[in-house]
């Protein structure tokens, strides 16, 4: 998979940054960034063709001045040079698997030492769209600077604060057995503790944290779902949510390789009572 120390590790060290030195990328970093984001021999659980999809780095020196202000990101990253930036043709999962492969780039750039900071909400879409040449038929859904962070200026904290950034939900409200009636223990889940503890540690869209894992009584097999979203800021966060299942798919993904454990991902809604207002995504089943 291309990285050099413990996903796992990297995935509890990754914290988004909006404070950069105005310093560009350079020498290796630069290097291995560039060739990474080719994603060469790199798939996803959601089966979509490369050729369907690409990322690039855009460096902030191609926008003239005016145009640096149109980045739309209203202030709230400061000082980056580079952003990753991909586009992906509109397909029924398109959305999952661009969420896991920005995931991937960023655990990459984590691995770096780089600052990151997934921007699903604020950017100007039509501009970066025509900066990576985006066909009719393609999207944007999210983009994220790259580059060397610095400490953390009184807006980001403020950001943080409000978000509740370094807070994530307690295990039982997000992980389940049979039904989303009995939350899921931790206690006897042995090698698949940590993958699922690797997904609540991970980012989500104004920290929502919508993934729910429904894991069948008895046997090794997770469903991945999304928690409906309420009221208007739900609407405005639905599509972010499909990027969100998409890290945590990476997550779980990337951590069960690391650590041996074998499966196989499908697409197969097992039509769990009570799961109708939830979203269902794909399922993993441990061999
Ligand atoms: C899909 C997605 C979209 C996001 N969009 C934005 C955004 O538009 N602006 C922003 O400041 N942060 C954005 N974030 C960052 C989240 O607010 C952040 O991941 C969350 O608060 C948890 O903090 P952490 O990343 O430091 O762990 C986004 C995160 C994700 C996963």
């Amino acid at each position: 998979m291309n990285f050099s120390t413990s996903i796992i590790e990297t995935i509890k060290k990754r914290t988004s940054w909006r404070t950069y030195s105005p310093e560009p990328i350079q020498g290796l970093k630069r290097e291995e960034i560039d060739h990474f984001i080719k994603l060469k021999d790199i798939s996803t659980p959601f089966g979509i063709n490369p050729s369907d999809y690409r990322f690039r780095i855009l460096s902030i020196p191609e926008f003239d001045p005016k145009e640096k202000k149109k980045i739309g990101t209203y202030g709230v990253i400061q000082g980056a040079q580079d952003f990753i930036v991909g586009a992906i043709k509109s397909s029924e999962l398109d959305q999952e698997h661009y969420g896991y492969l920005m995931e991937l780039i960023i655990l990459k750039a984590t691995e770096l030492e780089l600052g990151t900071c997934w921007l699903g909400g604020f950017f100007n879409r039509s501009l970066f769209g025509e900066k990576i040449n985006c066909t009719p038929y393609e999207v944007v859904p999210a983009i994220t600077p790259i580059g060397y962070p610095k400490d953390r200026r009184a807006k980001e904290k403020f950001i943080r604060f409000i978000v509740k950034a370094k807070k994530r939900k307690p295990w039982e409200e997000i992980f389940f057995s049979g039904n989303l009636e009995n939350s899921l223990s931790n206690i006897d889940l042995g090698k698949y503790s940590v993958l699922l503890e690797m997904i609540r540690l991970g980012p989500s869209a104004a920290n929502r944290q919508p993934w729910r894992i429904i894991k069948e009584n008895n046997d090794s097999i997770f469903h991945f779902y999304i928690a409906p979203q309420k009221g208007r800021m739900g609407q405005i966060y639905e599509t972010m949510t499909r990027l969100d299942i998409g890290i945590a798919v990476c997550h779980f993904d990337l951590c069960a390789k690391e650590l041996g454990i074998i499966g196989k991902w499908k697409v197969e809604n097992p039509e769990i009572q009570g799961t109708e207002e939830y979203s269902y995504t794909i399922s993993w089943f441990g061999s």
